[in-house]
């Protein structure tokens, strides 16, 4: 009898038409202006390479002192970069990660019984279903409204059986801060229900153009729902090599103590980030705030020239967006947005992700990768912009 493995893993591994589409390109040795990339390390930035690696040579890497919640010069780094952003967090109330995708794992093992409901948004990041579902929990969507500015449809929440309510401010793709009147009205039902408050804020370092009530960071600020908040190098010092991120908690100090207490019964489970990369972490914030300064150059350059691309008569339109690597770009709804993605693909050479990856269902769009280096952006999007034209 064969060895049954976890339904877990239910999703299986279909391939979707846009993955094979691109696999037998890259077989035939096509090359493709890839509008998709989302990995800082390959969208030729200056990175100081020497300064980066002389941030490990610290001798003291050779004693392992284990501590579950990360060692304390290291969390108080992070705590001196959150009021950098103007949060004020105690390092006692941060705990270090491999990466934002563990913080969620620790979080939905903190939080949730097996077969719970974890609440996500949708639009959203595509990777909470298989975040959730590795933790026996439940991904259970509810939708952003878009009217000219994104917010939560609160009619769309339901917290029946729910672990944990997840928001991403800004949202990727749709760049959306969570404005303080949502951000209010969330914490106050949250905690009516007994609810913790995941906030994913990798993307805050990157704003565009702010709402002025935008809350630009949720860490650290007072409300009645205890709050974790999730941060990292991956995108805000465009380090996700290094893995390295963190949680900070917030919210009624009643709740804060045992969570964090009980966090740290799960981190300590797993001992999974390295003491290198924790001594090192002081030097690669202070390194980072030059790639960032990069990254955040190069997305609003991109921006700006996609916006000044669309001329008066296109039939293409751009949302706008608060902050984040993305754009979205609405195409005319003549076809599906998946079969305007494999048209670009297979008859342009240009690879976009259509907006259905996220969820957006709102007729036919594509999300680009503000990241990507400008000649190939520009050359991308000239070739998008043309094949909308012709429709
Ligand atoms: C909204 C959001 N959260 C988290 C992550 C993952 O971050 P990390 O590399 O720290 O796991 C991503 C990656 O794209 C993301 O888009």
């Amino acid at each position: 009898m064969n060895v049954r493995f976890s339904r877990r893993l239910a999703w299986g591994a279909q391939e979707n038409q846009m993955a094979h589409a691109e696999a037998k390109r890259r077989d035939s040795g096509l090359a493709c202006l890839d509008l998709t990339l989302s990995n800082p390390t390959q969208a030729e930035l200056p990175y100081p390479a020497a300064a980066i690696a002389q941030a490990f040579a610290d001798p003291a890497a050779a004693l392992y002192q284990p501590s579950p919640s990360g060692l304390l010069h290291a969390r108080a780094a992070v705590a001196a970069d959150y009021a950098r952003r103007g949060a004020a967090v105690d390092p006692n109330h941060i705990l270090l990660t491999a990466s934002s995708s563990e913080s969620y794992a620790l979080l939905f093992k903190l939080l949730g019984n097996p077969g719970q409901a974890v609440l996500v948004p949708e639009p959203s990041y595509p990777l909470f279903d298989y975040l959730a579902r590795l933790e026996g929990l439940v991904p259970r969507p509810y939708r952003l409204a878009f009217d000219g500015r994104w917010h939560i449809d609160f009619q769309s929440l339901d917290f029946t059986d729910a672990a944990a309510v997840v928001v991403v401010s800004p949202n990727n793709p749709t760049g959306s801060y969570l404005g303080a009147e949502d951000c209010d009205r969330l914490a106050a039902l949250a905690a009516e229900h007994g609810l913790a408050i995941i906030a994913d804020e990798v993307f805050a370092d990157f704003p565009i153009a702010p709402a002025t009530d935008a809350v630009v960071a949720l860490a650290g600020r007072p409300g009645p729902a205890l709050t974790f908040s999730l941060g990292g190098l991956s995108k805000a010092s465009g380090l996700p090599q290094m893995k390295l991120g963190w949680i900070a908690a917030s919210g009624p100090r009643e709740q804060v103590g045992p969570a964090l207490a009980n966090l740290e019964l799960v981190a300590d489970t797993y001992l999974s980030v390295g003491t290198p990369v924790q001594l090192a972490l002081p030097r690669l914030l202070e390194l980072g705030a030059g790639i960032r300064q990069a990254i955040h150059q190069r997305i609003l350059r991109n921006r700006q020239a996609l916006a000044n691309q669309i001329g008066p008569d296109s039939p293409c339109t751009l949302l706008p967006a608060e902050a984040g690597w993305s754009a979205i770009l609405r195409v005319p709804e003549i076809m599906s947005d998946e079969d305007w993605a494999l048209r670009l693909l297979t008859g342009d050479g240009v690879l976009v992700q259509p907006g259905y990856f996220f969820d957006l269902h709102m007729g036919a769009t594509m999300v680009l990768s503000l990241l990507t280096p400008p000649e190939t952006f520009d050359r991308g999007i000239a070739c998008v912009l043309a094949a909308a034209g012709r429709g």
